[in-house]
């Protein structure tokens, strides 16, 4: 569509939410005024009213440790009651928790009541090999039941889990492992992709080969039936472990601010962060989020959010928030496209999911492949569809409203980080007119602000700043995992101790909407997924041939961005082209993860730097880009973007 029709549909469009859906929906145009009103009165509501609390708390907020918050001081409760045991004690343990779809079409079904024994097991399985109140549990598993009885376990015993991204890599798993101090691991033998076992376990064994590893013990799924490399003494199998135990389990409640999880996400440094969130603010959060912004009634609606549960959308929108609601879900394994890309409107049309909650890059791909394939599903169960992750292009917005939505289900574009936790900037269903591509205003209880380059809000229409959040909220992170100084330095200093600085570029329309437009700082999005520069920077400098290395995200049809690396090779090393190109690649492959692997790498003579030796990225951006080279006169050799452009034929993609 080109820029002139599109904006002439959108035009003609009534995005005004509909009576029959506003008369229903969990959503009100009141929480805005209550919360602005009195904002800790309406988050001690919030608490009170979604979660059960062993002990009543004293103190909705102390902030005089700021930035360091403390939520609903003097409370107690039991994540895992909260998300599974209340459920069954109300006389809901016959509903479904989990409709369980793998990959190769088995299947599984999960009521409450079973989640209950299930998480009981896990947890006195987790006990029985050491585990107790505030060890750390790393988690590397594919989207498969067990992983969600393991989350809730850790959750129940009090012990913070790690939950690793299966697509990371064993030396990824490292840093992350010995960061945490984890004492357990679990995992599985391997998981299925696109038809094909993939091994897991392998990975975890490489990554506790390091002398230093605090890993005691390893317990392992069967998945895929895959040989596995066993060490007696650490290993045990989950079907010999965890199926002997007792399917009963003493919930101990833990104090509101006990760490719940910590979940790695890439910085503008090479060090990932170790994101940690507690118990009571953060269950809070979730909940309400998915009750108001995606609407969910848990006696009638099917739910699914596609994400993986090594993300943080996983963790709040897969096992946290939903199954503190009562929800019922579709948990997924596999990939859009296997067998077939007809795969997930199929699921939907099996199981009636009503919420479908996903990101842009997903949506983007199914446009690719075209409108007749969603159209082969019945998909009228559909009423509320999100999206998160990246900016979604108006476009997109308006296939995935046409194409999904049925012409008339309301889409939350949600932004939000692993930091925040939860949801923080969305339309309310029912209650917001929707602008398509825009998040549109903090919900109720959120505030946030756009700040010009000296630190001053501003509401100007279509003038560019930088998002940040202006008053603490239940979900917000705690701190980086053992190093409180990077937290205050990262998120709180920028502009001041007074705001919470997001990294994210926004700006305001004429109608008073936010618009959120990618990281300002050397972080990419790719499919939605966090990645740093100087991450994969130094994955490359690490290889014997490589002297120096500068990466970009490029922007990318399909995936918002693509990493495009630019390399000098050392003197000794040998350039064999395309061969020495996909080595790199599969390099960083090996240091990070399949997720990290340049799409592009250009082997270049130097790397344009300012007089005082920064690399000018913007300029390499532009050569990633196709477009003619900015500004050059800060370089200390303007000669240098000449050469890089010479040598561009020596392009590599998959
Ligand atoms: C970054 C956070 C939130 C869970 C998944 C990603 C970008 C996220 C949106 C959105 C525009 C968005 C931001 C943010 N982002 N949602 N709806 N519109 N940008 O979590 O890995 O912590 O990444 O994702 O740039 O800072 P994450």
């Amino acid at each position: 569509m080109s820029d002139d029709s599109l904006s002439s549909h959108l035009h003609e469009m009534d995005l005004s939410p509909a009576a029959e859906f506003t008369a229903q929906a969990n959503g009100t145009a009141q929480m805005y005024d209550d919360a602005e009103a009195d904002h800790e009165g309406f988050w001690a509501a919030q608490a009170r009213e979604r979660l059960t609390w062993a002990t009543d708390f004293e103190q909705t907020l102390d902030w005089s440790g700021a930035p360091f918050a403390k939520w609903y001081v003097g409370g107690t409760l039991n994540v895992a009651y909260n998300c599974v045991d209340r459920h069954v004690e109300a006389g809901h343990g016959d509903r479904v928790a989990i409709h369980f779809e793998g990959e190769r079409g088995d299947t599984r079904t999960i009521t409450y009541a079973d989640l209950q024994k299930e998480v009981a097991k896990a947890a006195n399985a987790l006990e029985s090999l050491g585990v107790s109140t505030g060890d750390r549990v790393a988690i590397y598993m594919p989207m498969i039941p067990e992983t969600v009885f393991t989350m809730l376990a850790c959750a129940r015993i009090g012990a913070p889990h790690s939950v690793i991204f299966g697509g990371f890599s064993a030396e990824a798993l490292h840093t992350r492992i010995a960061d945490a101090e984890a004492r357990v691991v679990v995992t599985t033998d391997g998981q299925w992709r696109r038809g094909k076992a993939a091994p897991l376990k392998a990975a975890v064994v490489a990554a506790i080969a390091h002398d230093d590893s605090p890993v005691e013990k390893v317990l392992v799924v069967k998945r895929t039936d895959s040989e596995v490399e066993w060490d007696d003494q650490r290993d045990v199998w989950w079907h010999d472990l965890v199926e002997a135990q007792s399917d009963t389990h003493e919930a101990r409640p833990m104090d509101s601010e006990h760490p719940l999880f910590i979940l790695y996400t890439s910085g503008t440094t090479g060090k990932p962060k170790g994101i940690f969130h507690t118990t009571g603010g953060y269950l809070t959060h979730a909940a309400y989020t998915n009750a108001v912004v995606h609407d969910l009634h848990p006696e009638t609606d099917v739910y699914w959010c596609t994400a993986d549960v090594g993300w943080v959308t996983g963790h709040s929108y897969i096992v946290y928030g939903p199954l503190a609601n009562g929800a019922t879900q579709v948990l997924y394994e596999g990939t859009p496209d296997s067998p077939h890309q007809g795969r997930w409107w199929e699921i939907v049309e099996k199981y009636k999911v009503s919420i479908l909650y996903t990101a842009p890059t997903a949506i983007r791909t199914f446009m690719k492949w075209g409108a007749d394939i969603p159209a082969k599903s019945d998909l009228s169960s559909i009423r509320v569809l999100g999206s998160v992750g990246e900016p979604i292009n108006p476009e997109a917005w308006l296939w995935y409203r046409k194409h999904i939505g049925g012409d008339r289900a309301p889409i939350v574009d949600t932004w939000w980080q692993t930091e925040t936790g939860a949801i923080m900037i969305s339309p309310l269903p029912g209650v917001t007119t929707l602008e398509p591509g825009s998040a549109q205003r903090p919900i109720p209880g959120i505030s946030a602000e756009i700040l010009d380059d000296d630190g001053q809000p501003f509401t100007e229409p279509e003038k560019v700043g930088y998002l940040v959040l202006t008053k603490p909220w239940p979900g917000m992170l705690r701190g980086i995992w053992g190093d409180p100084d990077r937290y205050r330095e990262t998120y709180w200093s920028r502009f001041g101790p007074k705001y919470y600085f997001a990294g994210d570029g926004a700006k305001y329309d004429a109608k008073g909407n936010i618009w959120l437009l990618g990281r300002v700082d050397d972080v990419m999005n790719v499919s939605g997924h966090r990645l740093s520069t100087a991450e994969i920077e130094s994955a490359l400098v690490s290889h014997p041939s490589v002297a120096e290395a500068a990466v970009v995200g490029a922007a990318d049809e399909t995936t918002g961005q693509a990493v495009c690396a630019f390399v000098i090779l050392r003197g000794e090393a040998v350039d064999h082209g395309e061969e020495t190109v996909q080595e790199l690649r599969n390099h960083v492959a090996q240091e990070i993860g399949p997720i990290a692997k340049p799409r592009q790498i250009m082997i270049v003579p130097e790397l344009p730097k300012t007089r005082s030796g920064k690399i000018m990225r913007r300029l390499l951006k532009d050569v990633a880009e196709n477009r003619e080279v900015g500004d050059v006169t800060t370089l200390a050799d303007s000669s240098v973007m000449s050469l890089i452009q010479q040598g561009m034929s020596a392009d590599s993609a998959d």
